[in-house]
């Protein structure tokens, strides 16, 4: 059994991750701010089942001003998950993307240090790579929106302390996320939220934009393989993608198919920041790691809409 820090626990991937370890039978110290960038009813109905597991304690406190040694000591190792995530607002509010994803990481890695943490597993995005997310973990680094500076900023930071006092990193660089608890404001929760109501859906670009989702459960198998694999993953950053390229048209076909009703659509240009296309090269996580995304989009987002319809 392990000590397992989880930072952003309350979130849609912290909580299914915090979950996974918990189910595996590893103590879990959730923290998380409830930051208001969705609403807080989200993210405590994401915590209700861990709650109640005795593995489980829930710490509500903020990265950037709590004290983070006394969290952490003893820990064997730190999933840091907590940050501002969404790409839009990070035009409009630099100062908490700025704040929540580089200074708390910041803070995060001084108490890592401090305490000799064994392993600290940093969850980046493919929107460190840019407008084109395609190639391997070595391509060029240039990334488009605020957002994907202040995460490339966390990384930077996590392989300044690597480089100087041996913290123990492995950096994960995940693509689009999706599934139950999906956060609001991500595109494929507005769209099924638009169909499930019968309301417009505002699409940006033409819909050719494609990605490799990940579905949940994908994206923690690839975090626990990390996290188990330790030897292997310690000094790596790893791609975490689905194994389907999907249009967001395509999706949009798949959810009119699984919901029965067409979708309206209200189109207007693609918005600063937006990627074209993002499509995981795996091929080193699987090598090296042995993981393999099994989740089909089809069945991925049935599972999604399921949740959406519980929520109403
Ligand atoms: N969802 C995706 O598709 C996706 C894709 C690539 C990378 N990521 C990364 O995965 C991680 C989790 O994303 P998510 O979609 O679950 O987002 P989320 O917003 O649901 O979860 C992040 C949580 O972090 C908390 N948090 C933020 N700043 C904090 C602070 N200063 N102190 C304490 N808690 C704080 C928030 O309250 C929130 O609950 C993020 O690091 C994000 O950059 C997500």
């Amino acid at each position: 059994m392990s000590r397992c820090i989880v930072t952003g626990a309350a979130g849609f991937i912290g909580s299914h991750l915090s979950e996974a370890l918990v189910a595996r039978g590893h103590e879990v110290i959730g923290v998380d701010a409830f930051i208001p960038y969705y609403p807080r009813t989200y993210k405590e109905q994401n915590l209700q089942g861990l709650l109640t597991q005795k593995a489980f304690q829930f710490h509500e406190l903020d990265l950037r001003t709590s004290n983070l040694r006394d969290v952490v000591q003893g820990a064997d190792v730190i999933f840091h998950l907590a940050a501002m995530a969404g790409l839009m607002k990070s035009w409009s509010d630099f100062q908490s993307y700025s704040s929540c994803n580089a200074e708390a990481t910041q803070r995060l890695l001084d108490a890592a240090r401090d305490e000799s943490i064994p392993h600290f597993i940093y969850v980046s995005t493919s929107s460190v790579y840019g407008k084109q997310a395609t190639g391997p973990e070595d391509s060029a680094l240039a990334p488009f929106s605020p957002y994907g500076i202040t995460k490339l900023a966390g990384e930077q930071l996590c392989r300044a302390y690597e480089a100087n006092f041996g913290v123990p990193i492995t950096i994960l660089r995940y693509f689009s996320v999706y599934g139950p608890r999906q956060r609001p404001d991500m595109a494929y929760h507005i769209l099924i939220r638009s169909l499930l109501n019968g309301e417009p859906f505002t699409m940006f670009g033409d819909g050719e934009q494609t990605r490799s989702n990940t579905f949940c459960t994908d994206s923690i198998q690839a975090t626990l393989l990390a996290f188990e694999k330790r030897d292997r993953a310690l000094g790596e950053v790893f791609n975490v993608g689905g194994g389907e390229i999907v249009s967001l048209n395509q999706v949009r076909e798949m959810l009119e198919d699984l919901i029965g009703r067409k979708l309206e659509i209200d189109r207007q240009p693609a918005r600063p920041g937006d990627q074209k296309h993002t499509a995981a090269n795996t091929e080193k996580i699987r090598r090296v790691l042995g993981y393999n995304p099994d989740t089909k989009v089809y069945d991925g987002l049935k599972a999604q809409i399921e949740w959406q319809k519980s929520l109403s």
